[in-house]
């Protein structure tokens, strides 16, 4: 590591964004590279910044008008990403002055995906722009072709076809129709927001991508041939649950919100293996029905069970065997060895979460990637399976199976030989620890 590398890691203000970006920030500062992290004036006055190693700073950077309340439903989404782009453009800028000012010129701008415009910032100082790209490789590559000549195929496909036809892609692995990214089908309003800026990131792309995936869990997908080298770097946890170096380093960074206490206690008392853990990421909430159906399957299950109903809390029932929580520790949970089952969204993040601790999974995707990322944990890897429905009878089945003798004997096998695999892939010497040290020696890792 030259000493004066500096990466300026730039995440979009969201739990699912800034979790593994943060995670990438510690893991380049522990190399003993400087770093520094931005994200939006709130969500880093919310950063849990423990464990943070002493060469990794924050400055967090303005959204304009947006500062103070950034919560989807207020938002007028015609204006945000706008106005988070033309005021971004100008906060960074200012921070990379003061950075260079201070003696400590940023040497590397490295971005996630819907901040594309942290690309220009990186423009204006000569340095390097790398995309970091915090969903599977898969889902990069269906973006990529999408963007690069095959968007009237893959539209046709998901219009044509029936939602569990086959769809063959270059590079990716055998998806259905349904599990298309509902963002380039704009199928929710909020799809539609937010696909200028997924197009204008996969516009004027480096050439090394860096992943928050590992080689050994989409081998196939990392190496097809494509414009892009896809450089797997994950997956982006805390050091206590992967390379076990730091036991203190457990925050998983962007604790947006405050865990409760005295749900932990509770889960030790558990026996190993027997709790049904729901929870379905930082955005999404279950309409009141789904959410009646989904106790009455925990009831009939007579597990015991840890529910994250953040808000609404109608047809979220309680019961003798449950704990109903606002919001958890995650990680900590999966990883606690009483989890048997995560029924999950499926978002990225909680896919790894899971992939790292030996947890297989129910999933019930909702949008965006969730859908292709269950078919990877179903058809992929065989460490879980896909609700069909939202229905009591459905989800009874799946948590049966997953928990059960039989097929569910063999995705906990499955599942432990993965987290295996995912811990071999970023302890030192791994594969995600060689690419990431190699990239840093490179020209692209702003090294001069
Ligand atoms: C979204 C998309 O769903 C995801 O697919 C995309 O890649 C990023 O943006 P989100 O819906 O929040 O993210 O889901 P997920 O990717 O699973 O991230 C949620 C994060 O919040 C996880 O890291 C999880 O550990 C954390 N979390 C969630 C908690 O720490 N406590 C909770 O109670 C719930």
């Amino acid at each position: 590591m030259e000493e004066k590398q500096h990466f300026l890691i730039v995440s979009f203000p969201a739990q699912g964004h800034i979790n593994p970006s943060l995670q990438l920030a510690k893991r380049l500062a522990r190399l003993s590279a400087r770093v520094t992290f931005s994200t939006s004036i709130e969500y880093n006055s919310r950063l849990n910044t423990s464990s943070s190693p002493p060469t990794l700073s924050f400055s967090p950077y303005s959204q304009g008008k947006y500062d103070k309340s950034f919560k989807l439903p207020d938002l007028d989404p015609s204006d945000l990403l706008t106005e988070l782009a033309s005021a971004g453009i100008k906060s960074l800028t200012a921070i990379a002055n003061e950075l260079a000012a201070s003696g400590s010129p940023v040497t590397c701008v490295i971005f996630n995906f819907l901040v594309p415009w942290a690309r220009d910032v990186a423009a204006d100082l000569a340095v390097p722009a790398v995309l970091y790209w915090i969903q599977a490789a898969a889902l990069f590559r269906v973006y990529h072709l999408f963007f690069n000549g095959h968007a009237e195929k893959i539209i046709n496909i998901a219009t044509q076809e029936k939602p569990t036809s086959e769809i063959a892609l270059p590079g990716v692995p055998t998806l259905q129709v349904r599990d298309l990214p509902s963002l380039l089908l704009k199928k929710l309003t909020v799809d539609e927001l937010f696909f200028p800026a997924v197009e204008a990131t996969f516009q004027g792309l480096s050439r090394v991508v860096l992943v928050n995936t590992f080689d050994g869990l989409e081998k196939s997908t990392l190496t097809a041939a494509g414009e892009a080298e896809l450089v797997a770097i994950g997956p982006a946890l805390p050091s206590a649950y992967t390379d076990g170096e730091d036991e203190e380093d457990k925050a998983i960074g962007g604790d947006l919100q405050r865990a409760e206490d005295e749900y932990m206690a509770w889960l030790s008392a558990q026996k190993e293996g027997s709790v049904v853990y729901v929870s379905f990421g930082s955005h999404s909430v279950l309409p009141v029905s789904e959410r009646e159906e989904i106790s009455k399957a925990l009831r009939e299950s007579g597990r015991p069970y840890l529910w994250v109903a953040r808000g609404e809390r109608e047809g979220v029932e309680e019961g003798e065997k449950g704990r109903v929580v606002e919001w958890c520790s995650q990680v900590e949970v999966l990883a606690s060895g009483a989890v048997g089952c995560f029924v999950t969204h499926c978002g990225w993040n909680s896919t790894l979460e899971s992939v790292v601790c030996g947890v297989p999974m129910v999933g019930l995707p909702q949008w965006t990637d969730q859908m292709a990322n269950c078919r990877l944990v179903e058809a992929e890897w065989g460490v879980g399976v896909r609700a069909e429905k939202a229905e009591k009878a459905e989800l009874s089945r799946c948590i049966e199976l997953v928990m059960g003798e039989g097929e569910g004997e063999d995705m906990r096998r499955r599942a432990k030989a993965l987290a295996s695999l995912a811990r071999d892939a970023f302890r030192e010497g791994g594969s995600s620890d060689r690419n990431l040290r190699a990239f840093v020696r490179s020209p692209m890792g702003g090294l001069t």
